[in-house]
């Protein structure tokens, strides 16, 4: 029997945000690898061997996923959102090309999912609408200068922003100092919304602007955008829409 690796984006956390692809591919697994909340998401049933490991074990996670489809299982490694975005899919194939030569002839395949700065932008409006990047705030992998001019630069380019990892227990000054950086950089009414377990069952959308916004707002589970200087607010009845317009003037 010939093995495979298939990475997969789970999605922010709703089943049906869940591609048929990836459920698929579940399907047909023998063994699925990744940390402990997300292979909690998978059911059990008979055939299939589930590999639950730690945060930071990226790479040995990713070794074990190898050697499995080397030996001829069919392997599921999974993340949170979309495995190429600050996820598995990088650390596997760090781990392949460091790896024993014959793991490269393996049918690898990333099938994407829904990550959490789009699903949090669907539920607030359009914010990314217009250009935009994507900043991890997590110093765990880079340096913290790094962070800092990425963020200043991005600011002056006026992109709108989405920040991933925003804020931890073991590092909170982290986004303290990012606040600070945006005050510097935008005006005291730019928008800034803080999107928490976006589609699970406790989600939490909150708009603010950076001179209202705390720390706080913050923590492992929330994404947070930051609008460049034409994203707007529609108040209206419900929920309040946010978006970024598609023109930009000369
Ligand atoms: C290690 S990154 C993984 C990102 C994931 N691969 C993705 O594409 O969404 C973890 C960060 O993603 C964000 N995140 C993941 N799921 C989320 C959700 N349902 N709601 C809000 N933020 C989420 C948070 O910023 C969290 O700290």
């Amino acid at each position: 029997m010939s093995g495979w690796v298939k990475i997969a984006g789970l999605g922010p956390g709703n089943e049906a945000l869940v591609t048929p692809e990836v459920t698929a591919a579940l399907a047909e697994a023998t063994d699925v690898v990744g940390y402990i909340p997300y292979v909690a998401r998978i059911a059990e049933r008979p055939g299939l061997t589930l590999h639950a490991s730690d945060n930071r074990v990226e790479i040995d996670r990713s070794q074990h996923a190898l050697q499995m489809a080397a030996e001829g299982k069919r392997v599921v490694v999974v993340s949170s959102g979309d495995p190429g975005v600050f996820a598995m899919a990088a650390a596997v194939f760090e781990a392949l090309e460091n790896g024993p030569r014959e793991w490269r002839d393996l049918p690898v395949e990333v099938l994407p999912g829904i990550t959490a700065m789009l699903a949090a932008s669907a539920r607030a409006g359009a914010p990314l609408g217009h250009d935009f990047c994507t900043i991890n705030l997590s110093d765990n992998l880079k340096p913290w200068p790094l962070i800092e001019k990425r963020l200043r630069l991005a600011a002056q380019a006026d992109f709108a922003m989405a920040f991933y990892n925003p804020r931890s227990k073991s590092r909170p000054e982290g986004f303290v100092k990012t606040l600070e950086i945006l005050r510097e950089e935008c005006e005291p009414e730019r928008l800034i919304l803080f999107a928490r377990a976006v589609s699970r069952a406790d989600e939490a959308i909150r708009i603010s602007t950076l001179v209202e916004a705390t720390p706080d707002m913050a923590d492992m589970q929330t994404v947070v955008i930051v609008g460049s200087s034409l994203t707007r607010v529609i108040e209206r009845a419900g929920d309040p829409i946010v978006y970024t317009p598609r023109f930009t003037p000369e």
